[in-house]
C-alpha cells in the first residue's frame, strides 16, 4: 500500500473544497484516506449530502472516525470502510475529496477514470492529478484546491 501520512486538511479548506465541489443536498460523497472522518461528517452536517463514505486504511482513525461520527448521531449517513482506498468501489460517488500525494492520484486516476461517470466532480487537496485538466485552481493561504469534472464521450 503506497504511504501517504495522515494530515487533516484544516476546517476552512474542508468547507473551501465541498463548496468548489459544489456538493448539495441529496449527493454521495467519498473521500478517499478520511483520516480523522471531517470532510465526511462536514459533507453530511453543513452540506446536506444524502450519504459519505469514507476509506481509510488505517485501523485506529477508521475506528476513531466511526466513534465521532456516532457520537454525532450520523451513522445511518456515514460509514468509514477500512481499507484500501485503491480496491474499495466507488462508482456511486457524485463527489469525490483526495488529500493524498501527487504520485498517489496517479496510481488513483485509472480507477477514477473507469468508475466515476460523467459529470462527477472530484476535488484534490494540494496535489494535482497529473493527466487531467483542472476546471479551476484555488488558494486559500498555503492550500491549493485543484477542482476536476469528469467527462465521458
Ligand atoms: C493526508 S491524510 C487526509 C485525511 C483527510 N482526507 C483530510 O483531508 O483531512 C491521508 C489519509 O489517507 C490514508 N491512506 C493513505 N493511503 C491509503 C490507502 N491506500 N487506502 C486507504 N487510506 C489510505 C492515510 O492513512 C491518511 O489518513
Amino acid at each position: 500500500m503506497a504511504y501517504v501520512p495522515f494530515i487533516s486538511s484544516p476546517p476552512e479548506v474542508v468547507r473551501k473544497m465541498l463548496e468548489i465541489a459544489q456538493v448539495r443536498e441529496g449527493e454521495v460523497v467519498y473521500d478517499l484516506g478520511s483520516g480523522d472522518g471531517r470532510i465526511l461528517i462536514t459533507a453530511v452536517q453543513e452540506f446536506k449530502a444524502k450519504k459519505a463514505v469514507g476509506v481509510e486504511a488505517r485501523e485506529d482513525l477508521a475506528k476513531n472516525s466511526m466513534e465521532e461520527i456516532k457520537k454525532a448521531g450520523l451513522e445511518d449517513r456515514i460509514t468509514v470502510i477500512r481499507g484500501d482506498l485503491y480496491q474499495t468501489p466507488i462508482v456511486d460517488a457524485d463527489v469525490v475529496t483526495l488529500f493524498l500525494t501527487t504520485s498517489a492520484n496517479e496510481r488513483l486516476r485509472p480507477k477514477l477514470e473507469k468508475e466515476l461517470g460523467n459529470g462527477v466532480r472530484v476535488v484534490s487537496h494540494d496535489y494535482e492529478i497529473v493527466g487531467w485538466k483542472p476546471e479551476k485552481v484555488e488558494t486559500l493561504g498555503q492550500h491549493t484546491i485543484y477542482f476536476y469534472v469528469v467527462k465521458k464521450p
